[in-house]
């Protein structure tokens, strides 16, 4: 039998029958700062970024971190320090970034809500762009902007209308999404965004979907991209720079998404081969940065021998790790330490009273109560995601760094859930 490859190999390993990660065992970690914890990898999140920079070697480009996928201060330190911008969708996110001491000036505004008062603020921090997804918010914005005495600039989110061939609630750029702007009304868009006093038009993007997998979806849409840039521009509107988004997918359990310098060699040469490459361009990975580059380390309460299921009871839930319920995702779920005992199939569930709160359904696993599990593939849209159901506090995470590990996060107390509720 092959066993499946280990996520976030080679900064997560097994060594003598024991999870490490870097040069850290995971066992000593959930010892030390109890569970359920996030554990990540600096080395792992710096080895995912590379292929992208030795991709853009020599271009015009700038990667921006789609920071929802996991928008830690420290994380977000680790990625401005190695030059990235950022990629937020509401003023919170801009607050973070700012806090972890990243210049506004490599910030990028998506999302399809922004509110005056998120434009406002973005406007005097004074953002790079904004990603905007429909003619109503151009109007706002440069009411916004005039208000304050600024010009915004905007890259208008075009939907190219392609399948990105991944789960339906993470697919972003086929027509029944609410996202950017339909494909046939691009140039008038773009025509009415340039007559308007208070923006400056710099751009234009798109972002298909998230876990993509394959490489067609985004050379579908670069095309069609560009030929909206050659109808726009020969409208008399000049774009910038190009937003390519987001989306290239992680490997789960034997997913093979292509390496992202092999998708942007393709899609580089395409760019050439259209005469496009000498202009800048942007990205919005967030999942490929960091979905492998952490666990969460979680302990056994109870095994539940069933007549129909055997139930392997974790103190982590759904509120920490929402995406099985939320797309039915897959994580591995591994043994922090070998056992030779012989498995046992059970479903592995969190305390949450919710039928919905699974983490991993029919997994062979030899362990007992006391024992450790590592959830893989949990660096992306875990934490960032986790909720306070059922009043459980949100988990701790450390980032490690060789054999140093740094705390990024206190574990979340019931007095922290409470601080700004009143009683009548
Ligand atoms: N840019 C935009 C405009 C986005 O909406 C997203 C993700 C990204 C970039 C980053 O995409 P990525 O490289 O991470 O695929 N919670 C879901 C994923 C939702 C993705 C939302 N948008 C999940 O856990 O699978």
């Amino acid at each position: 039998m092959t066993s499946p490859t280990l996520p976030g190999a080679p900064y997560f390993s097994r060594r003598d029958g024991q999870l490490f990660v870097e040069e850290m065992a995971l066992s000593a970690l959930a010892a030390q700062h109890g569970t359920p914890l996030f554990v990540y990898s600096k080395a792992a999140m710096l080895g995912a970024l590379a292929p992208y920079q030795r991709a853009f070697a020599g271009r015009d480009a700038q990667v921006h971190y789609a920071m929802k996928a996991n928008s830690s201060l420290g994380v977000l330190q680790v990625f401005a320090q190695a030059g990235c911008g950022f990629d937020i969708v509401s003023g919170g996110e801009l607050r973070r970034v700012l806090a972890a001491g990243a210049p506004a000036s490599k910030v990028i505004f998506s999302g399809v809500g922004k509110t005056r008062d998120e434009m406002r603020f973005a406007l005097q921090e004074g953002i790079a762009c904004f990603n905007v997804e429909s003619e109503a918010e151009l109007d706002v914005l440069s009411e916004v902007a005039l208000s304050c005495g600024k010009v915004a600039p905007v890259s208008i989110r075009i939907n190219p209308n392609v399948d990105p061939q991944t789960h339906p609630y993470i697919s972003t750029g086929l027509k029944g999404n609410k996202f950017g702007i339909a494909h046939d009304e691009t140039l008038s868009c773009y025509l009415h965004a340039a007559s308007l006093p208070g923006l400056q038009v710099v751009g234009i993007d798109f972002h298909i979907g998230s876990q993509i997998t394959s490489t067609g979806p985004y050379l579908d849409a670069l095309d069609k991209m560009l030929d909206l840039v050659q109808a726009i521009e020969a409208a008399g509107v000049p774009i910038h720079h190009l937003d390519f988004g987001g989306g290239l997918g992680i490997d789960y359990n034997g997913d093979t998404p292509p390496a992202a310098d092999a998708l942007w060699a393709l899609l580089l040469a395409r760019l050439d081969a259209r005469g496009f490459g000498a202009r800048r361009l942007m990205i919005e990975p967030g999942r490929s940065l960091v979905g492998n580059a952490g666990v969460c380390l979680s302990e056994v309460l109870y095994l539940k021998p069933g007549e129909q299921k055997n139930f392997c009871i974790i103190d982590a839930a759904m509120n920490d790790l929402p995406r099985p319920a939320m797309y039915q995702a897959f994580h591995q779920i591994l043994p922090l330490a070998l056992r030779t005992a012989a498995s046992t199939v059970y479903d592995v569930v969190g305390p949450v009273c919710e039928s919905g709160d699974w983490i991993g359904r029919d997994r062979a696993l030899a362990v007992q109560a006391g024992d450790h599990v590592a959830v893989m593939s949990a660096g992306a849209y875990c934490m960032s995601m986790a909720s306070n159901y059922n009043t459980r506090g949100r988990a701790a995470e450390v980032l490690v760094d060789g054999d140093q590990a740094h705390i990024i996060r206190e574990r979340e107390t019931a007095q922290d859930q409470m601080r700004a509720e009143r009683l009548l």
